[in-house]
């Protein structure tokens, strides 16, 4: 345990006086022994952060360390994070092929909940014990302390269940602006998405079924499948097929009474995009808002021609500096009163944070299809 300490010492040492530059732009904190409990109430406690020096490959790249106290200024909340999940996108950041990214060294995560442990003199509005989120989500979650301005911070229903607090922006709200914002869909309409078990698709299910709107669902071909279909019609889904069940020529004669789709989403691109357009009927959209698979979309040329479909695109970090974005907040406060009431869930997995390198190869893959890993500080 001492030499541990040593090397978080030492790493701390290095950032906070090994370069004439500034403090990095994310903020740190405490050991959870509360050794340090005796700095100063305008400091921070230590934080110990999943730390990227360079990025490259997650599981290489990612060390836990311990990061210094930094002030607390008048209008800051330091928030002690309580927990937040790994996002395929934290992955893509931290693997330096996502188009905004934070400077090196950064620390991990987008998004997450926390509990506020102290506020600047001027703050008003948030008093210690409060939950808040992120609000837009920024960068830097993966660690046990955050201070940041505190008009940044939302404050939220602390009767929330604390792993849905902490997932409730990136996915959900995808989900629920997807479902709004491309085609004009009505109750008795039909969605078709392959992607189904991404908590993106387990979302869109129940979102879906909120107003009405019927959804056809595609997963890939894995282990456990049957079981998987059945947890996504108890979620809403109206069908559920696997990729290999679509390799006919006509898909639509599967669907016994849902009526063609306007609108279909992609989060995977290859076949599995492929099989969404074939869904769709004369004039629909497809909106991708991932590329699981890594794979191209093809889209043949009758597509086009005798079927008229759109293809567009969704990225939430864009829509949130839309206009748009404005009643983002209430939009959270909705899904989350949703979390509470039972009507929107979706599978998750609790990690302790001294388990991260567990969560972080769940997370990659590494281990099959697992639930989304939300770590818990
Ligand atoms: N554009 C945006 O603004 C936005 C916002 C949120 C999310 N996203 C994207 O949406 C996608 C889903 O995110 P999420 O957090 O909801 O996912 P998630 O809960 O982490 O689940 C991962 C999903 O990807 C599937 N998958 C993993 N590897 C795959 C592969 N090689 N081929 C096909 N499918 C594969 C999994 O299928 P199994 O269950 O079969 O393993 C599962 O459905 C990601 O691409 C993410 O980046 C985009």
């Amino acid at each position: 345990m001492a030499t541990v300490r040593l090397v978080h010492l030492k790493a701390a040492l290095q950032w906070h006086g090994g370069t004439s530059s500034p403090p990095p732009p994310w903020s740190l904190f405490r050991l959870r022994s509360g050794a340090f409990r005796a700095f100063s109430s305008t400091m921070s406690p230590p934080s110990k952060a999943v730390v990227y020096d360079e990025q490259g490959p997650p599981d290489t790249v990612c060390k836990v360390k311990e990061l210094p106290p930094v002030p607390i200024k008048e209008q800051d909340a330091c928030v002690r994070m309580l927990a937040s999940p790994i996002n395929p996108s934290d992955i893509n950041r931290i693997e330096g092929v996502y188009p905004v990214r934070p400077p090196v060294p950064a620390v991990g995560g987008y998004e997450g909940v926390g509990e506020v442990h102290a506020v600047g003199s001027a703050v008003k509005g948030l008093s210690p014990g409060d939950w808040v989120i992120p609000s837009p989500p920024t960068s830097g979650t993966w660690q046990t302390y955050v201070v940041k301005e505190q008009s940044l911070w939302h404050r939220i229903d602390k009767s929330t269940p604390m792993e849905y607090a902490a997932t409730i922006t990136v996915n959900p709200l995808t989900a629920l602006r997807m479902l709004e914002d491309f085609v004009d869909l009505r109750s008795g309409d039909a969605v078709v998405q392959n992607g189904a078990t991404s908590m993106v698709g387990q979302c869109i299910i129940q979102l879906a079924r909120v107003r009405g709107i019927r959804s056809i669902n595609i997963i890939r071909d894995r282990a456990g499948s049957d079981e998987v279909k059945q947890t996504l019609k108890k979620l809403g889904g109206d069908e559920v097929f696997i990729e290999s069940q679509l390799e006919v020529k006509n898909v639509k004669s599967l669907l016994a009474d849902i009526p063609e789709p306007a609108l279909g989403f992609n989060c995977v691109g290859g076949n599995a995009a492929s099989l969404v357009l074939k869904f769709l009927k004369r004039g629909g959209t497809m909106v991708t808002y991932g590329g699981m698979s890594k794979k191209p979309i093809t889209v043949s040329t009758s597509s086009f021609i005798f079927k008229d479909l759109s293809l567009r695109g969704f990225w939430l970090q864009k829509w949130m500096s839309s206009e748009k974005a404005k009643e983002c907040r209430e939009m959270i406060d909705y899904l989350l009163s949703l979390t509470r009431s039972g009507e929107l869930k979706y599978d998750m997995e609790l990690c302790p944070f001294d388990q991260f390198p567990t969560a972080l190869d769940k997370a990659l893959g590494k281990l099959g299809s697992q639930p989304k890993q939300v770590i818990k500080f």
